[in-house]
């Protein structure tokens, strides 16, 4: 994770008021300069001042097809304001208002690791026979280490098309850095979980034995999401106890228990549209991260939106963007001197790309944004 130096005089002191007031004259003085993406996962405030909200392959498909704005400014983590940089069409330049909004999960795979277990399972099973296939949620060091191997990207939207195709295309699938993602994804395409081996980073053959090693269809990098790990099949249990009409909705980032208990299960997306299209009335339990769980709620009165975990599960590292760092990256931009830049250099970027191309190549087209109503 990068480190973010404290924000300067006034930011630290500025009421929520006088953050808002700042933004919105940034804003106005940048006019289509500038663009602000953010995730569903954000703050509601700092949702209410940007322009498109999404997942991360809505937003990664944005930020493709952005050609005129001079400045994404994303509010989101680090590893997608890595893709929009990878991924932009012009000279744009990505601003990711806090250095410290990094992914835990991302940070669980290091490239360097990655590729001291390709080549100990490249000797073992061979060159030809083993696709690398890396979530979005990993570092463009990663991205690029599997571009480079003839690899590609998912997001939790397309992970069973890309997923299908590896399989299609090589003997074996080498996942990162999200075992349940990769696991749950597997196993609803009905590869047995006898066919799957976790690889666990720094010990020798992922501390598998050679035979296992060969038997093995899939290999899942031990990786995980610490938010999604909070949410439990005994949650789920209790739930349906007090009242059975609950129907519960996961994101494929919870352990499989927590999956092969939900009613439904997708991206942060599809989460927020199969609620909104559900009848009034209806009562759900969500597991997936607490901001976008209460804006749900907010956005569909007539219906019970409540977490699966009845205390908060926040990621803390997407709430590091609030309102003073968003007015101080604005601010920076209106003085002509952009902060927290994100880029990311040859021949590491070309890797990536090819990495990222692939997917967007697989997946559905550009989806319409959601404009953001102020
Ligand atoms: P989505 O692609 O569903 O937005 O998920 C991103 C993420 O980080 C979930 O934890
Ligand atoms: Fe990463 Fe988990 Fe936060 Fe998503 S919720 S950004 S996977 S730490």
């Amino acid at each position: 994770m990068l480190h973010q130096s404290p924000l300067p005089a006034p930011y630290p002191t500025l009421t929520e008021a006088e953050c808002v007031e700042r933004i919105r004259a940034a804003r106005a003085q940048l006019g289509a300069r500038a663009v602000i993406l953010t995730h569903h996962y954000q703050r509601p405030e700092v949702v209410a001042l940007g322009d498109v909200r999404g997942d991360s392959l809505k937003l990664a498909q944005f930020a493709a097809a952005q050609e005129d704005a001079e400045f994404v400014v994303y509010c989101g983590v680090h590893f997608m304001a890595e893709s929009a940089d990878v991924l932009k069409r012009g000279q744009q330049k990505v601003v990711l208002p806090d250095l410290g909004a990094g992914c835990d999960m991302a940070d669980m795979a290091d490239a360097d690791d990655v590729e001291e277990a390709w080549n100990e399972l490249v000797e073992a099973l061979g060159h030809d026979s083993i696709m690398p296939v890396t979530y979005i949620n990993s570092t463009a060091a990663l991205k690029a280490f599997v571009g480079a191997k003839g690899g590609v990207c998912c997001t939790s939207t397309n992970a069973a098309r890309i997923i299908d195709w590896a399989l299609t295309e090589r003997k074996t699938l080498f996942f990162f850095p999200d075992q349940h993602l990769g696991r749950n994804t597997c196993k609803s395409a009905g590869i047995p979980l006898s066919q799957m081996t976790l690889w666990e980073p720094g010990k020798p053959l992922g501390g598998n034995e050679a035979a296992k090693l060969r038997n093995a269809r899939v290999f899942l990098w031990k990786g995980h999401c610490p938010v999604h790990a909070m949410f439990t099949l005994r949650q789920i249990e209790n739930l349906r106890a007090k009242d059975p009409a609950f129907k519960v909705i996961s994101h494929p980032e919870c352990a499989m228990e927590v999956v092969d208990a939900s009613d439904a299960v997708g991206s942060t997306e599809f989460i927020v549209s199969e609620i909104a299209k559900s009848p009034a009335g209806s009562k759900w339990a969500v597991g997936t991260e607490m901001n976008l769980v209460n804006r749900i709620a907010t956005e569909n009165p007539g219906k019970t939106v409540v977490s699966i975990n009845p205390f908060m599960c926040l990621c803390g590292t997407m709430n590091r963007i609030d309102l003073p760092h968003l007015a101080w990256a604005l601010d920076s931009l209106v003085a002509g001197t952009p902060v927290n830049v994100i880029t990311v250099e040859e021949p590491e970027r070309s890797a990536a790309r090819a990495t990222l191309d692939r997917m967007l190549a697989m997946s559905v087209p550009v989806m319409a944004p959601t404009l953001v109503v102020p």
